[in-house]
């Protein structure tokens, strides 16, 4: 049977052959299912999932423990796609050991494919060790929201010339250093196209207009699920946060009414016993 697992080269091959690559977040088990089984080629499991599952303001407080938990969660439901863990803030900085170290307990403990690094230069020994250890790296430039959150907030990047410039040269660094793909959020458009032009791995926007090699979102965007927050590049999809609140809000309202449980939702026994059950 031809093996249907998507790999890195896989990407690699999508790119060549001009087919777009299609990558969402997953924090949990049921989701990584539905978003396995409906196709998608790389499901992430991002820092967002602080925000989105775990409700902190930021990506900055994320554990490793944390990140692990919701791979593991994760890498058990998935059968086909990609699952790039992110590596959380401080996990990687200090020293490269410790990024090889933490990469490992990804790939090892949590059965992740790969792992994903933010920023291009200051990561670069990072990225390097890991990757010499043998683990596929995704890199991620443009906005990165671990440092950019910290001195501008969640800000378009690369809009002047001289830091259009420090993007690419930190897209191109990082393919020398051998990722795998690198993720472009919050560029222009035009920006994200000559860096996909330049590069021979796979770009995946987020925010970065039409000419990536393939599109990311946070799923829980994408389906109206969180509504704290919604970037202006996020397409929403559906509206669970609504479907949700009705259906909550149905339920209060049955238990109060005594509409639930009916009939078809309580058990019985057999008449002999219950009446035995009433004497006593
Ligand atoms: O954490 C995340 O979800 C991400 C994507 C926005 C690329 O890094």
């Amino acid at each position: 049977m031809a093996d249907r697992k998507v790999r890195t080269v896989t990407l690699q091959q999508m790119k060549r052959e001009g087919r777009k690559i299609t990558v969402l977040t997953a924090y949990d088990y049921p989701m990584a299912l539905l978003i396995d089984r409906a196709g998608v080629d790389v499901i992430l499991v991002g820092d967002s999932g602080g925000m989105t599952v775990l409700g902190y303001d930021t990506t900055i407080p994320v554990t490793m423990d944390e990140m692990l938990m919701m791979t593991k969660a994760v890498t058990r439901a998935v059968e086909r796609a990609l699952v790039v863990a992110d590596m959380p803030f401080m996990s990687y900085e200090a020293e490269p050991a410790e990024a090889v170290r933490n990469a490992g307990r990804f790939v090892k403990e949590g059965l992740a494919h790969a792992v994903k690094v933010e920023r291009g230069l200051p990561s670069l020994p990072a990225v390097r060790a890991i990757i010499d250890a043998g683990i596929p790296v995704m890199g991620h430039v443009g906005l990165t929201p671990q440092t950019t959150v910290l001195t501008e907030g969640f800000k378009v990047q690369g809009r002047a010339l001289d830091a259009a410039r420090r993007i690419l040269d930190d897209a191109l660094a990082l393919e020398k250093a051998g990722v795998f793909s690198v993720v472009l959020e919050a560029i222009p458009s035009a920006l994200a196209r000559v860096i996909t032009d330049r590069l021979t791995i796979p770009t995946i926007g987020i925010g970065a207009g039409p000419n990536c090699d393939g599109q990311v979102l946070v799923t829980h965007d994408l389906l109206g699920f969180f509504d704290r927050f919604a970037p202006k590049f996020t397409k929403r999809y559906a509206d669970l946060a609504t479907v949700i609140g009705d259906a909550v809000g149905q339920f209060r309202e049955d238990v109060i009414e005594r509409r639930f449980p009916g009939p078809a939702h309580a058990f019985s026994m057999d008449e002999e016993t219950e009446r035995a059950l009433l004497e006593e």
